[in-house]
Order: structure tokens, then sequence, then C-alpha cells
């Protein structure tokens, strides 16, 4: 997948296909989600022994936050992909507007959600959102469970990750962009992820 995505580009213009590079991040992402998960297994099954099931309510919550910040992170490789980051740098209103009236511009309809630079980063921002709403309720509903520690630890981790990489994102958008920040914030992204899966892997 990297040598397909390095083909589309970098010959004289260090840039590749919005597509590719999202691809790319995300079997990235997914690989590691599995070699996370083999090394949670292996190492917490002293720990798990005995413990009570935790409900399957909170369980599918967690699986449903980790699809949804998985679905982040391939927002995240389009607005990086088409270099969004550089146009509409105000937090929270995009220019001036909640939702940017150029969103629909391109015809066919579809395209606007990977070619134009202010649907692609209102797609982020409204996930951010989302997760922004279901974070800490999911966070809220864990605490009314007598859950195991490790369960309770992901919740947390989950909480204060989610906090850190929002704040990583408005600066970086609002800085219009410096390397640094870029990669700090694909890092929490990472982060964020792992601790999604920590936390559903605990729930077991
Ligand atoms: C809530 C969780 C979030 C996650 C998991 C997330 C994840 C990501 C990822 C994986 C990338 C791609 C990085 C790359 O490939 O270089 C990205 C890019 C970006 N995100 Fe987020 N993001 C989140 C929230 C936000 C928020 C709230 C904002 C600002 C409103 C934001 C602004 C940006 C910008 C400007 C870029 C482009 C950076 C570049 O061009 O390198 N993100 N995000």
């Amino acid at each position: 997948m990297g040598w397909y995505m390095v083909k589309s580009g970098l010959v004289d213009d260090p840039r590749v296909s919005q597509y590719r590079l999202t691809a790319h991040l995300g079997l990235a992402f997914l690989i590691f989600a599995a070699m996370f998960w083999v090394a949670l297994d292996l190492l917490c099954r002293q720990a798990d022994a005995g413990s009570a099931w935790s409900p399957a309510r909170l369980r599918h919550a967690a699986s449903w936050l980790v699809g949804l910040v998985f679905l982040m992170v391939l927002s995240g490789g389009l607005v990086a992909g088409i270099r969004a980051g550089f146009a509409y740098n105000t937090f929270p209103l995009m220019n001036g507007h909640f939702v940017p009236p150029e969103i629909l511009m391109i015809e066919p309809w579809w395209l606007n959600f990977f070619y134009n630079m202010a649907t692609v980063q209102f797609d982020h921002r409204l996930l951010a959102w989302l997760l922004a709403a279901l974070v800490p309720w999911f966070w809220f509903a864990s605490r009314k469970h007598d859950l195991a520690p490790r369960a309770r630890l992901g919740a947390n981790l989950l909480l204060g990750m989610l906090v850190i990489q929002i704040a990583l994102g408005i600066s970086t958008l609002l800085l219009v962009v410096p390397l640094s920040l870029a990669a700090l914030h694909q890092a929490g992204a990472m982060l964020l992820f792992a601790a999604a899966l920590f936390t559903r892997h605990a729930l077991r």
C-alpha cells in the first residue's frame, strides 16, 4: 500500500493521492489494532481470570467508539491529503459559518466528500463534535457500573486522550498546520485509538 501511495506522486511535487494516503494510514491503524489486541490478550490473561462480566450495552458502546475513532482517523487522512488544514483556520466557526455555504459546490455532489476542502474539514469537525458528546456520555455511563479496575482505567484514558486530541487538532488548525503540531496530532490519534481498544478489550 505504501508503494502504491508513493507511485501516485512525489516525483516533482511532494503530494500523493488523498485516497491512497488515507488507505495507507487506515491500514497502519488496522495493523496496530491487531497487534495491540494480541498483546492485550497475552498481557491481561491473568488479570482477567475470575473478573466479572461487563454489561453488554457498555461493551457495544465501546465497540462503536472504536469504530468512530477509526472513521475519524480516515477523515483526518483526507484532511491532510487535500491540505484542508490550510483553509478555514478559525474555530468553532468556519469563516463565520457553522456549515460553510460552499460544502456542495462540486458536481457530482459526492465528490465534495473527497475533494472539497470545506466539506472534508467540516466532516472532520462534525465527527469530533460527535466524539465530544459520546465519549463523556460513555464515561458517565461507565461510572454507574461496578467495573473491573482495568475497564475504569480505560474509560478515564479515553476521556483524557480525547480532550488532548481535540486540543491538538484545534491548535493545529488555528496555527495553520505547523509540522510539529500536525505530527503530534497524528500521534495523538494513535493514542486515542489505543485507549478505545484498551477500553473495549477490558470490557470483555
Ligand atoms: C477527535 C479526535 C480527532 C482525531 C482522532 C483526529 C485524527 C486526525 C488524523 C489521523 C489526521 C491525519 C494526520 C496525518 O495523516 O498527517 C488528522 C488531521 C487533521 N486534523 Fe484531526 N483529529 C481529531 C480532531 C480534530 C479537531 C477537533 C480538529 C480541529 C477542528 C482537527 C484538525 C485537523 C487538521 C487541521 C488536520 C490536518 C493536519 C495536516 O495537514 O497534517 N482534528 N486528524
